[in-house]
């Protein structure tokens, strides 16, 4: 007997679909779960930030929280009036650069490549030095720093005294270049 040709072919055609169907239907949901997987993920990902943050805010206070957020000043300066340079005895390295016009600081910056609290450090030592002259610069110590950001956990108390450290060093060569450009009598 002959085979019924076009009606095989019909249920062979619309068996493919109804297997295309189901394996496009496969792919949809798989995909939906992988959509639904990556929302959890995100989900999860901003709750452990959030999670940090309120530990750091509650660690640290608003004033560091605000400043490792956005920390200004941080950047090198070409050809700097003064420059600093200190390694802490933690390994961190901070260096602070200078720009003087008329014996006042008119432009600092720091890099580091220390943790967060140094960075903080850093930049509120080269605000405080702003709009500075040097008989004002040398008052800016560790404790000012500490002072200004409301205090640090003991074990941070140090990245404070780096950061002032160094700011007196780039005060240190100013210093030096000055005494340099002074003509000899
Ligand atoms: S941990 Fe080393 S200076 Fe902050």
């Amino acid at each position: 007997m002959l085979d019924n040709a076009p009606g095989k072919k019909q249920r062979q055609i619309e068996a493919k679909l109804v297997g295309e169907d189901a394996f496009t239907s496969k792919r949809k949901k798989g995909r939906e779960a992988e959509r639904g997987m990556s929302d959890e993920l995100d989900d999860f990902v901003q709750e452990l930030q959030d999670q940090i943050l309120e530990e750091a805010k509650r660690s640290y206070g608003d004033v560091v929280l605000d400043r490792w957020l956005n920390p200004l000043h941080a950047g090198t300066i070409n050809d700097p009036d003064g420059y600093g340079c200190v390694t802490g005895s933690c390994g961190d390295t901070m260096q602070v650069f200078l720009k003087f016009e008329n014996d006042r600081v008119n432009e600092a910056k720091f890099q580091t490549d220390g943790c967060g609290t140094t960075m903080v450090c850093g930049s509120f030592a080269a605000e405080l030095a702003i709009g500075k002259n040097p008989d004002q610069l040398v008052e800016i110590t560790g404790e000012t720093i500490l002072e200004v950001l409301g205090g640090l956990p003991e074990s941070e108390r140090h990245c404070a005294y780096l950061a002032a450290e160094t700011l007196q060093e780039a005060l240190n060569d100013y210093m030096v270049k000055q005494t340099r450009k002074e003509p000899r009598r």
